[in-house]
C-alpha cells in the first residue's frame, strides 16, 4: 500500500501518473510487473531526455568546426605505406591466431523495414543454399577459427524482444557447427516509448512500451552481460564489430585488425566512398582532432556537395559500421561511466488509449530513443578508418525490395564471388551489359577470401553461362 502511494507521487512529481491508470483493474500479479517495470525507470534522465530529445527537433547540433577525417586507403599510396600494411596485416595474422580477436554481432534491431518476422539474423540469404544471414557468420567464424588454427569467439548482442529466437535458432541448428560454449548470447537494454509531448507509452494496461536502446547499447551490455569478462578470460583484446543485415562482412580482416593494433586505437571504423553527396551514409570528420561521425540529415547541404579542385567530395567517406574495438576501451568506458547522446525517432508505436483500447498507428505516432554505436568514436583516444571497396564489403539487407534489398545484396554477393574467381584466373561467364551470367556461390570454408582461392583451383568447375555454381 505504501509503495504503490510512493509510486503515485513520484510518477506524479514527474507528468508520468497515468502509468497507472488501470491500477484498479490489474491482478496482483500483473500490478508487481507493472511495479517493477516502473522500478526500472529512472525518471530524473526520463525529464533530461523528454526535454532534450523527445521535444526536440530531430537533428543534432553539428559541431562549430570540423573537417573531414583522414582515412587510410584500401591500397597502399607509398612504399613506406606499403611496408606499414605488409606489418599491420601480418600482425593481423597473429592477433587472429593468437586467439585475440572475437566476432561481435548486434541483432537486436526491429528490422521493421525488412518486415521480417523474428530475428533478422534467420533471413536467407546466399545466392544457391540460401543459409540465413546467421549461418553464414557461424560458417566464416568456424572456417576463420580452422585457418587460424584457433578458437574465434561470438558474442551476439540481441534484445528482450528477440533474445529466445535467437537462443532457439543456435540451438536447434547446433550453432551451425561451432562449439556452444563458444557462442555467447545476450540481452540490451530498452527505453521506454513516449507520445510527442512526453508521456510514457503503455503496450498494455500493465505493459510499458519500450523498444532496445539502439547499436550504442551493446558497449555498456557487453559489459553487463559478463562478455567483456568471458573475452578477458579467454584473452580476446579485439572486438570485431558488425551488423546482423551485412552478408558480405569481413569479420576477420587481417589488414584492418593490424592497422587499429599497430596505431593503437580503441575503436576503429571502415569506411566507404560516397557515391554522390545524397548518400544516406553518417559522414566521417574530425573534430578538435577526434573521429566524429556527423549523420547525413544533419551536413549542411553545401557541404555535403562541396568538392575538392580534383573533384572528389571533401566529405567522401560515409560510415558502414563496421568497427574494431578495443576491449580495455569498453572496460574504460564503463568502469568511469558513460552515456552516449540519444536519438530520436518519430514512429508508428502500438499503444493502450486512456480508454484501455488497443491503438495500432497507421502513420507515426510516438517517439523511440536510440543511442549509436559511432557516438562512442570521438571517445577513444586514437581511432583510424580504412576504406574499403563497397564490392567487397557491404550489402546491406535492411528493405523488402529495391536498394539495400535482400536481392540487392544477393547480387553483390554474385559479382564479388565472380570478381574473386576472376581474380585468381576462372573464366566467369558475363552477359554482354557485363553482370555476371551464373550464379554463384562461395561457402566460407571453401575460400574466406580471395587469396584462399589460389588453393583450390583443382576443385573449381567449369563455369557454363546461367550455371548454378556452390564451392565448398
Ligand atoms: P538498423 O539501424 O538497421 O535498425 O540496425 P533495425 O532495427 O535493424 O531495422 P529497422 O530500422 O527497424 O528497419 C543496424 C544494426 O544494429 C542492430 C540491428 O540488429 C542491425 O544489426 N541494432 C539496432 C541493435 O542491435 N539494437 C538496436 O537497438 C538497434
Amino acid at each position: 500500500m505504501i509503495m504503490i502511494e510512493n509510486t503515485k507521487k513520484l510518477l506524479e512529481k514527474h507528468g508520468q501518473a497515468h502509468l497507472l491508470a488501470f491500477w484498479q483493474q490489474l491482478t496482483p500479479p500483473k500490478r508487481q510487473n507493472l511495479l517493477a517495470q516502473i522500478g526500472r525507470l529512472d525518471f530524473a534522465e526520463i525529464d533530461r531526455w523528454i526535454a532534450e530529445y523527445v521535444k526536440k527537433p530531430e537533428s543534432a547540433a553539428i559541431p562549430p568546426d570540423f573537417a573531414p577525417a583522414k582515412s587510410y586507403h584500401f591500397n597502399p599510396t607509398d612504399p613506406e605505406q606499403k611496408r606499414k600494411y605488409a606489418q599491420a596485416a601480418d600482425l593481423g595474422r597473429q592477433l587472429i591466431s593468437a586467439g585475440k580477436v572475437a566476432a561481435f554481432v548486434v541483432a537486436g534491431g526491429q528490422g521493421t523495414r525488412l518486415g521480417f518476422p523474428g530475428p533478422k539474423g534467420n533471413f536467407p540469404i546466399s545466392p544457391v543454399k540460401n543459409k540465413t544471414l546467421f549461418q553464414l557468420f557461424a560458417e566464416t567464424i568456424a572456417a576463420a577459427s580452422k585457418k587460424y588454427r584457433t578458437v574465434c569467439p561470438w558474442y551476439i548482442m540481441t534484445s528482450p524482444l528477440n533474445y529466445a529466437e535467437t537462443v532457439e535458432t543456435l540451438r536447434s541448428n547446433a550453432y551451425f557447427g561451432l562449439n556452444e560454449k563458444d557462442v555467447l548470447i545476450f540481452q540490451q537494454d530498452t527505453l521506454p516509448n513516449f507520445s510527442h509531448d512526453g508521456k510514457i507509452l503503455l503496450a498494455d494496461k500493465d505493459t510499458i512500451a519500450c523498444s532496445p536502446d539502439g547499436h550504442g547499447g551493446s558497449l555498456k551490455a557487453l559489459y553487463k552481460s559478463g562478455a567483456v569478462e568471458d573475452m578477458k578470460k579467454r584473452g580476446v583484446e579485439f572486438v570485431s564489430y558488425f551488423q546482423v543485415d551485412n552478408p558480405l562482412i569481413n569479420i576477420f580482416d587481417p589488414l584492418f585488425i593490424g592497422l587499429h593494433a599497430l596505431d593503437k586505437a580503441e575503436m576503429s571504423s571502415k569506411a566507404l566512398l560516397k557515391t554522390a553527396p545524397e548518400e544516406k551514409l553518417g559522414i566521417f570528420c574530425s573534430v578538435d582532432g577526434n573521429v566524429t561521425i556527423i549523420e547525413y540529415s544533419d551536413l549542411p547541404d553545401e557541404l555535403a556537395h562541396k568538392r575538392n579542385p580534383d573533384g572528389s567530395l571533401v566529405f567522401e567517406f560515409g560510415s558502414i559500421a563496421i568497427h574494431i574495438i578495443t576491449r580495455s576501451f569498453i572496460e574504460k568506458l564503463n568502469a568511469k561511466g558513460f552515456a552516449l547522446p540519444l536519438h530520436k525517432a518519430v514512429k508508428k508505436i502500438p499503444h493502450i488509449d486512456p480508454q484501455g483500447n488497443l491503438v495500432k498507428p497507421e502513420q507515426p505516432n510516438g517517439i523511440k530513443l536510440e543511442s549509436f554505436v559511432f557516438d562512442a568514436l570521438p571517445l577513444a583516444s586514437k581511432s583510424i578508418i580504412l576504406e574499403t571497396p563497397r564490392s567487397e564489403e557491404f550489402g546491406p539487407v535492411k528493405n523488402a525490395a529495391g536498394v539495400d534489398s535482400a536481392e540487392s545484396a544477393r547480387e553483390m554477393l554474385i559479382a564479388r564471388n565472380a570478381a574473386w574467381l576472376e581474380s585468381a584466373g576462372v573464366a566467369v561467364p558475363r552477359k554482354p551489359d557485363g553482370s555476371v551470367d551464373c550464379i554463384i556461390e562461395i561457402a566460407p570454408g571453401f575460400a574466406l577470401e580471395k587469396d584462399d582461392l589460389k588453393t583450390k583451383l583443382n576443385s573449381i568447375p567449369e563455369i557454363k553461362p546461367a550455371d548454378k555454381i556452390y564451392l565448398a
